[in-house]
Parts: structure tokens; C-alpha cells; sequence
């Protein structure tokens, strides 16, 4: 009887298939396509699931997902995984972040030509019988600048080509520093300078609470006339009301988009447009990327099943069971003193330092290191980076990353301290475990505090003055923000406090304005922990 049994509910490339049919103790159910309804109803039969990006692994598939013990991606988004829950329920989730980047960038230089010489309305318009010579006249994109958003592995890929094709390149990237892109020949940028010099824009980033609608109304009015937009990366990066909009006006000339906000997209409104060039979320779909990608995540799978090897996972690091155990409460802590450390300092990150102080740094540190760089690349990557590539991404992006060891602390005689350093900004955060488990953070930069880091918490700086907790906790009340945990850290004498709030539900941008309006808030961070 086969002792492992995985389910394929999207397309995958027939040599991943093969590969993992052929595997001893697998039994393979290949289901492309199957309603959320059928997924539920088959999902409790099986101990793997294999996906692309049509798949939702929402909550409730993952209730029902009784036996199951990894979700595998054909590919690197992982956006339609409710990551959290499967953590939570100890389903790892993996993914093949390698094996489509060249495609996806080759897709958008295609997309670049196709929309700057109108081949697919010309191509239409030939189908039926007529000859628009003058009406299809393009524009050359050599010598022209073309402004990148993210320049992370397919962004840089893109890049090059574009240079490559004589055009000139802008790039914004908060996680980069000016140096690290001089070195890949693009110019760094500003996001408000990019959208102002801008001939072509394309996106290249995860969507995040960052990068959703990084491309609005209030950006398309500060790009040139008649820019042209692509969007080849995650549908929302770039808002489709406010891009119809531009269309229309003739501010944007045109637009060339792979993904949507929901796909397929029904009656939509861009599509409707003459100036928009649309293709079905095919970025990575060459047959070179799927077989790639799906010959990875077999791969992966079959090792895990085999020999409980973990590669290429978001949500745990490749380590056997006992060092798991005894690890675990210091990676918990790296990863939220990494992601911490991200969200506070400002700029490309260029230096790391990694203090492991007495009883962790007797342990097998090696794993709390990339567990660190993995939390402290998160916020930027999101689901392109696990514990596997997190190291490489660190040393590709130019991260000097350095650790050292003490036997005691001043404080604490278990501990973490994490200096992150960018060329304009320096934060120090100390760490430590309370109890066996729980990961506390008892330093931010000059203040002490004694704070869980989990899901979403205010970081607000302000003067030591009386009655400033009250205002506080009152507006947030107001809007129906319930506060679960609170910290106040000072320094003495400065009159300067930090308070760290934990709140259920997220804060939203108008809530952090009202907080910036009392007079005695300085700043106020809405971290994602
Ligand atoms: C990815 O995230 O890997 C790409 O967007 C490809 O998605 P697909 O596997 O659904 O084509």
C-alpha cells in the first residue's frame, strides 16, 4: 500500500509528473483544476499537495486538510497559500523560487516590444482583413528609460536585458543600496523620481501591504504623458481602477498586463481598452520554466518523504527532528528580531552583526543565523525567500553578515543582539527567551522593554509626559482597534518613551495620522511580526 499519497490540483509540466509517479510509495491523484468544493471533499485523503497559482489553500481547505503534511509550489508565489494557518497546523509549505525567473523577465521584455509597437491590435486587426499601417505606428524603446519597482531576482534579469536593448534604467528598491545597483549598471531612484522620469514602468516586487497599489492615482498624475505601464509580476501591485482611469484620460498610452487582482478576470474593465495588451498570467509558462519548477518541487517532495529532508521551505528550516526541538525557540526569536530589525531601519541593508550572548551560542548557531537573515529579508521578499536561499539572497545583495560570541551579557545570560546597519541608519535590538519558549524583546536601540513580538504591533515613539497612554488607548478605542498587549520603554532623563502596542487587527494609515497629530507622538511604526 502506498504510504504517501499526493494530490496535483493544478497543471504541472508531464516531466514532473512522471518523476514523481515513478517514485517508490507515492501514490500521485493529478486533478488540475478542481472546484473549491472538490478540493475540500478530496483533500483529507492526501499527505501532499502539489499547486501553481490557481489553487487557493485558503483556512478552510487547510481544516479540512486532516492528513495532509506539505503544500509544494510549482513556482515562487505563494499568495494564494494561507501560510499562517498551514504553520500552524505544521504543514510545511515549499516552493521552486529558481526555476522561472528568466522566463517571467523574458515575458515582460516581450510584453515591452509587443505594447510599444502595437503587435497584438495590429495582429487582430490583419485577422481580419485590414492593413493599419499608420494606425499602428510604435515608439523605439532604445534610449529610453524604463523604471523598475523591485529589483530583486527577476527585476535584475529584466534589467539586464533592458540595458542590454540600449535603454537607460531607473530602479527603486528600499532594500538596496545605491552601490549595490551601480554595480548592476541601473540607477538608483527614488520611487517619486522613477514615476516622474520614466518612459516605461514595470513592476517586479511580491504583493505586500507595501506593494499594493504602489502604482495609484497619486502616481500615475506624477508620471510623464503618455507613460506605459507593465505589470507582469502580482495583480493589485498596480491598481486597476486607478490605471483604467489613467488609460482613459491618455495620460498612461498604454498598458501591458500578465496578472490580475482576480483571475481569471471576469468582464473586466481594462480589458475593454485598445491601449491595454493583456496575456493569462504567463509569465511562467515556458516549457523550460515548468519543467524546471516542476521537476524542483518532485524533487524536494520525494526527499522529504524519503528522508525527511526539508528544502526550499517558507515556514521551517531544514534541521532533523531532536536539533528542531532544541533550536526552535531561538529560530522563533531570530525570525521576529530579523523582521523587527527590517521594519526600523531605514535604507538598503548593508551590514549585519549577530551577537549570540551565553547559553544559545553553546548551541548549533548556524540555523538561528539564517533563521535571522530569513526574518530581516521577509519584509521585503516575502514568499521568495525561505531558509534555504536566505544566505545566498543575503551574499547576492551585497549583505555583510558577521557573528559573534560572548560568553555573559550585561543583562542577560541568553541572548540575541541583532545590529542591522544601512548607509543612513543603524538599529541594535536585543532578544532574549523567557520561560522555554517565548521570545522577548528586551532592547529597541536606547530603550529597554519587555515585549512578545506577534502578529501586528504599533511601535510608537513620543515624550514621557503624562496622560499620553490614555489618548492612546482612547483613540484607538474609538475606531475599534482592540489592544491585546502593551510595553513602555524609556530612557531615563531623555524624556523620550517608546510604547509597543499589540493590537487584534491591523492599524490602519488614517488611525496612525490621528496618533501623529498629538503633539506629543514623534513617530509611530505599524510592524507586521
Ligand atoms: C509564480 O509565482 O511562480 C508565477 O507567477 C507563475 O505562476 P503559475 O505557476 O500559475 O504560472
Amino acid at each position: 500500500m502506498a504510504s504517501f499519497k499526493v494530490l496535483i490540483s493544478d497543471h504541472l509540466h508531464s516531466k514532473g509528473l512522471e518523476l514523481l509517479e515513478s517514485a517508490e510509495e507515492i501514490e500521485v491523484t493529478n486533478s488540475p483544476g478542481l472546484s473549491k468544493e472538490e478540493l475540500i471533499e478530496a483533500i483529507p485523503a492526501y499527505n501532499g499537495l502539489v499547486i501553481r497559482s490557481a489553487t487557493k489553500v485558503t483556512a478552510e481547505v487547510i481544516a479540512a486538510a486532516k492528513n495532509l503534511k506539505v503544500i509544494a509550489r510549482a513556482g515562487i508565489g505563494l499568495d494564494n497559500v494561507d501560510i499562517p494557518e498551514a504553520t500552524k497546523r505544521g504543514i510545511i509549505v515549499m516552493n521552486a523560487p529558481d526555476g522561472n525567473v528568466v522566463s517571467t523577465a523574458e515575458h515582460t521584455v516581450a510584453m515591452l516590444f509587443a505594447v510599444s509597437r502595437n503587435i497584438p491590435q495590429a495582429n487582430s486587426s490583419m485577422k481580419q482583413g485590414r492593413w493599419e499601417k499608420k494606425k499602428f505606428q510604435g515608439k523605439e524603446i532604445y534610449n529610453k528609460t524604463l523604471g523598475i519597482i523591485g529589483l530583486g531576482r527577476i527585476g535584475k534579469v529584466v534589467a539586464e536585458r533592458a540595458r542590454g536593448l540600449g535603454m537607460n534604467v531607473l530602479a527603486f528598491d528600499p532594500y538596496l543600496s545605491p552601490d549595490q545597483m551601480e554595480s548592476l549598471g541601473v540607477t538608483y531612484s527614488p520611487l517619486n523620481s522613477l514615476f516622474m522620469e520614466s518612459d516605461y514602468i514595470t513592476v517586479h516586487t511580491p504583493l505586500t501591504k507595501e506593494t499594493r497599489s504602489i502604482i495609484n492615482r497619486r502616481a500615475i498624475k506624477r508620471m510623464k504623458d503618455g507613460v506605459f505601464i507593465l505589470n507582469c509580476a502580482r495583480g493589485g501591485i498596480v491598481n486597476e481602477d486607478d490605471l483604467y482611469e489613467g488609460l482613459k484620460e491618455g495620460k498612461v498610452a498604454a498598458a501591458a498586463i500578465d496578472v490580475f487582482e482576480n483571475e481569471p478576470p471576469e468582464d473586466h474593465p481594462l480589458l475593454t481598452l485598445d491601449n491595454v495588451i493583456a496575456t493569462p498570467h504567463l509569465g511562467a509558462s515556458t516549457h523550460e520554466a515548468q519543467e524546471a519548477v516542476a521537476t524542483d518541487v518532485v524533487r524536494q517532495i520525494i526527499d522529504y518523504m524519503k528522508t525527511g529532508t526539508i528544502r526550499n521551505a517558507v515556514n521551517v528550516p531544514s534541521l532533523d527532528g531532536e536539533e528542531l526541538m532544541l533550536l526552535s525557540p531561538h529560530l522563533n526569536l531570530g525570525e521576529k528580531l530579523g523582521m523587527l530589525a527590517t521594519q526600523i531601519t531605514r535604507g538598503g541593508l548593508k551590514k549585519v552583526v549577530i551577537e549570540y550572548v551565553g547559553e544559545v551560542g553553546r548551541l548549533n548557531t548556524a540555523p538561528v543565523t539564517v533563521s535571522i537573515l530569513k526574518g530581516l529579508l521577509t519584509p521585503m521578499l516575502e514568499d521568495g525567500v525561505n531558509f534555504v536561499n536566505a544566505p545566498h539572497i543575503a551574499k547576492e545583495r551585497g549583505i555583510d553578515v558577521r557573528t559573534a560570541f560572548k560568553e555573559e551579557g550585561a543583562y542577560y545570560n541568553n541572548a540575541i543582539i541583532l545590529t542591522t546597519t544601512t548607509a543612513s541608519d543603524q538599529s541594535r535590538l536585543v532578544g532574549t527567551i523567557f520561560g522555554k519558549r517565548q521570545p522577548r524583546l528586551v532592547r529597541i536601540n536606547a530603550f529597554y522593554v519587555e515585549a512578545a513580538m506577534e502578529g501586528h504591533v504599533l511601535l510608537v515613539y513620543n515624550m514621557d509626559t503624562p496622560g499620553v497612554i490614555g489618548s492612546i488607548g482612547e483613540l484607538l478605542g474609538k475606531h475599534g482597534i482592540n489592544i491585546a498587549t502593551m510595553d513602555v520603554g524609556r530612557v531615563l532623563d531623555s524624556g523620550q518613551n517608546i510604547i509597543l502596542l499589540e493590537t487584534d487587527t491591523p492599524v490602519p494609515t488614517d488611525v496612525k495620522r490621528g496618533l501623529l497629530d498629538f503633539p506629543h507622538v514623534n513617530q509611530v511604526v505599524a510592524l507586521e511580526l
